[in-house]
């Protein structure tokens, strides 16, 4: 049997997107963070198989069928792991070496070897003769040659098929040639689709080239900007210009900046903001909040300082709370880009604008045209955020949300919360997770889930505490130790990139069904410090309460038989003793907090 190295497998597992994979089975609908559809594993008319996007797996509430896109890909295609793996990592464009004769194996690798041809191809011409003028250009524009050379950037001359010769020698197939979206195909012939233009290699997360965006050079056309169309390997709902270059970095600070242009970006990168992601003009996709889910808590906007860029701001505020993601808004000075403003002003101003990045709400209504102090614009404006907070699942995201909406318009949050709710959601009460003073066997087990879902939440702080004090041998349930065990060994500044590969722990099918009900269910958790130190006394508590529990059995044989209890009784009380200096152990740690 083939043996695929562990990173080769975990680099697989995280270039892949469940929400495609799935998607193409099954018809699914967005219903707050996560997605629902007819289960593909049985017979339903209403669906309860669901995928969470930012966890990376799927789960059905009806059969229980549940796990990650190489197990759904087992389970559905009925293929081997191997089979699966390889179906992804051509998908996603992550380098599988096994023996690649397949007809399928081919055209995906000439696709990919298309791309890095054009890529050379383009650099050559930016460096010959004739691309002095595009170098000076670039330069004008303020990027230096460590730039242009690290994000392989490149220049197509004026011609018809100056790359397609360069292809064609290559002894690549037409199909390739035809469906590679570097070529138009009209009734006289393909011809290069990119002429006089800058070129941008698109990379995708596993960083091979997967497209193109080109700049206009001749002044003439009136398209700017030139993409590659949507291929075989490049998904333009996912991917996210630079972000192979940048995840590292984003994954360490947790945060993300997102800008629209290509020269936004590069700017940015260039003064040492690494980072950073460019939407390259499209409106930021579900796919994309996702991936960058992945690697961060909190997003900035930073889009152009225009009418269209605030527009774009406001949509791209409530996707990234939608994907649960804290969004804030840096506002980029009228009329420009973060391009030019860093470039006039200086790295240090847009850091400052930074630092003074505000919130969603906050700049929804510095944004919006409707005047509030007139009634029925305020309703209006009302309806208008209610719509948007409607579909965000998270609850504490979305309280939060009414809370400013409300203060901001001087209303009752509950006035906030009935247009929510004739808007179709309704507002879960407070729900507390209650673990103090039960002292029923479930407790115990309540708190190892308990457990489970701090460790994949994003609360770092909590995470450390939990590192530092869970003692996984006293677990009762194996699935929970197995989750807890894996969790506690990763790096917790990598978020939710552990959840899927998490469910490669069970080869058993029941077990691994656990282990994703729970990850699914896992929403974050109100007060996550207060239930991590319940949990982690609950645990403690445990071993002290089975020996009290042994002691009282033993106890009542003595009684019976007459024997003398002082001892006996006497261990008990230091048992209870130990037991209410849990409790003080406890109540010190809550109070650590405030
Ligand atoms: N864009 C596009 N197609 C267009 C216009 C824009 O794909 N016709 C995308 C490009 O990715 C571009 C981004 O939207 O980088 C932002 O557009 P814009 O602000 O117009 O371009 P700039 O990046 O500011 O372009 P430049 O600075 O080169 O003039
Ligand atoms: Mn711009």
């Amino acid at each position: 049997m083939n043996q695929i190295p562990q990173d080769t497998i975990d680099q697989i597992r995280d270039s892949s997107e469940i929400l495609d994979v799935v998607s193409d089975y099954v018809e699914l609908r967005r219903r707050g963070r996560n997605y629902f559809g007819l289960c593909p594993f049985h017979p339903e008319k209403t669906p309860s198989f669901s995928v969470a996007p930012d966890k990376q797996i799927y789960h059905c509430f009806g059969c229980g069928a549940g796990g990650n896109a190489i197990s759904f890909l087992m389970e559905y295609e009925k293929i081997s792991f191997i089979d699966s793996l390889k179906t992804l990592s051509e998908r996603y464009g992550v380098e599988l070496n096994l023996n690649r004769d397949e007809g399928s194996d081919k055209f995906f690798s000439q696709l990919y070897e298309v791309h890095n041809q054009a890529v050379s191809f383009f650099k050559n011409n930016l460096e010959s003769v004739g691309g002095k003028k595009i170098l000076e250009y670039l330069k004008s524009r303020g990027l230096d040659s460590n730039t242009i050379e690290s994000f392989d950037i490149g220049y197509a001359g004026d011609g018809w098929d100056h790359l397609l010769s360069v292809i064609r020698a290559k002894k690549i197939s037409q199909d390739v040639i035809e469906k590679c979206g570097l070529f138009t195909k009209t009734d006289k012939g393909v011809f290069d689709r990119f002429r006089n233009r800058l070129m941008f290699p698109i990379t995708n997360r596993g960083d091979r080239v997967v497209g193109f965006g080109g700049r206009d050079m001749s002044g003439q056309n009136d398209a700017k900007y030139l993409n590659s169309p949507e291929t075989p390997i490049y998904n333009k709902r996912e991917i996210l210009y630079g972000l192979s270059r940048t995840l590292s970095e984003s994954r360490d600070k947790r945060t993300f900046i997102v800008v629209e242009g290509y020269m936004d970006f590069l700017q940015l990168y260039q003064n040492g903001i690494k980072n950073v992601v460019a939407t390259s003009g499209t409106a930021l996709t579900s796919a994309q909040v996702s991936q960058l889910r992945k690697f961060a808590d909190t997003v900035y906007v930073c889009y152009d300082g225009d009418l269209a860029g605030r527009k774009a701001t406001v949509a791209a505020g409530y996707s990234l709370m939608r994907g649960g993601l804290n969004a804030k808004i840096v506002i980029v000075p009228e009329g420009i880009d973060p391009d030019s403003w860093v470039k006039e002003s200086g790295v240090n101003d847009f850091k400052q604008g930074q630092k003074e990045a505000t919130d969603l709400i906050t700049f929804h209504f510095e944004n919006t045209l409707l005047d509030t102090t007139d009634p029925t614009q305020k309703s209006r404006l009302a309806n208008e955020i209610a719509t948007e907070l409607a579909t965000i699942n998270d609850d504490i995201i979305r309280r939060e949300l009414i809370r400013q909406v409300a203060q901001k318009l001087s209303v009752d949050e509950m006035a906030i919360i009935r247009i929510i709710e004739s808007k179709g959601r309704r507002i879960k009460k407070k729900q507390v997770v209650n673990l103090k003073n039960d002292s029923s066997p479930s407790s115990f087990s309540k708190a190892e889930e308990e457990i489970v879902k701090l460790l994949i939440s994003s609360n770092v702080e909590v995470i450390e505490l939990l590192k530092e004090n869970v003692d996984t041998t006293v677990f009762s349930d194996p699935v929970m130790k197995a989750l807890a065990e894996y969790l506690m060994r990763s790096d917790s500044s990598n978020g939710d990139t552990n959840v899927s590969g998490a469910v490669d722990l069970f080869e058993d099918k029941h077990e691994r069904e656990i282990a994703s009900r729970l990850l699914l269910d896992a929403v974050e958790i109100e007060d996550p410090y207060h239930v991590a130190i319940d949990c982690l006394i609950t645990m403690e508590k445990q071993p002290l309460k089975e020996k009290i529990d042994q002691e009282r059995i033993r106890l009542r044989e003595m009684e019976k038989s007459g024997k003398d209890t002082a001892g006996t009784i006497s261990s008990v009380m230091k048992l209870r003793e130990e037991l209410s200096q849990l409790e003080i152990k406890r109540e010190s740690l809550l109070k650590s907090l405030k």
